[in-house]
């Protein structure tokens, strides 16, 4: 039946019609805040290309994982900056490495019943190079020279990071190197030694993207040579990246995350379609800082633009999301 039969428009008339027919929901707890961890005590350094988000020492993060937990937010996801780095990225596993100290924490305080404390598994922020591996060098070129990043020495990093940031009390494991068998070797590693019951999100698909390049900044962890093009994915790839999620899947991902999540709202619905496992998309930095420049300049109306980017990766078929906006977003979702 045509028009005049159907009006679309009926069902448009009223805040009450359109609420009954909504098909997509939004709501505090499909958001995960991240938060970036630094030493010191009442740190609250803002990142000057990411307005309204900062590197908190871990007194400021209990602070602002209260403020989450009574927003009803989902969860936090943690990243850390260490007061050293070097080639073999210590501080991402050593006992008293920085993430390790604020989700010991984070547990002990009340919020933590209420969040989910998901641990990103990852070596650039802790590497003095900036890889998320093992850089094997080339010895007699030099830093512009030839490298290569290996993935199975990279590996047991990964592995000895995961169990780690279990041991300290991280609820879900997020490997977001883009190794290959990393989720097969964390797995393997967190069953014997008692994590049988930690969860692991694998960052499935993730692609080599320009819109990392604030969190960069925020993490301190840009490559001091080459690119990441070489374990990343690259932005063309459809079908790699369903080849990545089944890889994951097989090794024992119990959720999977797409990355970044608006300029690949294909692939979150590819996945969606394809697979019946949780799926989360982060939307990265680079999505936050360009939306929040065009606020700043007025260009936007921040609450609808914000409030609407999330809904549209909801519709693509992401189950949860992890962004910049979370408390912004829930405050107006409340
Ligand atoms: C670590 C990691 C990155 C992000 C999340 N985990 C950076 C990268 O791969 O360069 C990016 C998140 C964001 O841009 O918000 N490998």
């Amino acid at each position: 039946m045509a028009f005049p039969a159907t009006r679309m428009r009926r069902l448009r008339r009223s805040d009450a019609l359109r609420a009954l027919v909504r098909e997509t929901t939004l709501e505090p707890g499909d958001l995960i805040y991240p938060l970036f961890l630094c030493s010191g005590e009442g740190v609250r350094r803002e990142i000057g290309s990411m307005p309204g988000v900062f590197n908190l020492s871990i007194d400021e993060a209990v602070r602002e994982a209260a403020a989450a937990a009574s927003l009803g937010l989902g969860g936090l996801l943690l990243f850390g900056l260490p007061e050293t780095k070097d080639e073999h990225g210590t501080g991402a596993w050593e006992k008293n490495g920085i993430v390790q100290q604020g989700l010991r924490a984070l547990k002990a305080s009340s919020a933590a019943k209420k969040l989910v404390l998901i641990a990103d598994v990852c070596l650039c922020e802790y590497t003095s190079h900036g890889h998320c591996g093992v850089v094997v060098k080339d010895p007699d070129e030099g830093d512009s020279g030839a490298f290569e990043v290996n993935n199975d020495l990279s590996l047991k990093l990964l592995v000895r990071t995961a169990v780690s940031l279990a041991n300290a009390g991280a609820d879900v494991i997020a490997p977001s190197d883009m190794m290959d068998g990393r989720v097969a070797a964390i797995r393997k590693a967190l069953d014997r030694d008692g994590h049988a019951q930690t969860p692991i999100l694998s960052y499935a698909s993730k692609f080599a993207s320009a819109f990392y390049g604030p969190f960069r900044e925020a993490a301190d962890s840009a490559p001091q040579f080459g690119d990441r093009r070489s374990y990343q994915m690259d932005s063309a790839n459809l079908r790699e990246a369903l080849r990545e999620i089944d890889l994951d899947l097989q090794e024992g991902a119990d959720m999977i995350l797409m990355k970044p999540a608006m300029p690949y709202l294909d692939v979150v619905r590819a996945a969606r379609e394809r697979y019946g496992v949780p799926i989360g998309a982060y939307q990265v930095s680079g999505e936050y800082s360009m939306l929040h420049a065009a606020f700043q300049k007025g260009w936007l109306d921040r609450d609808r633009a914000m409030l609407e980017s999330l809904l549209g990766i909801r519709r693509a078929g992401a189950d949860f999301l992890i962004t910049y906006f979370a408390k912004d977003a829930a405050k107006l979702l409340a």
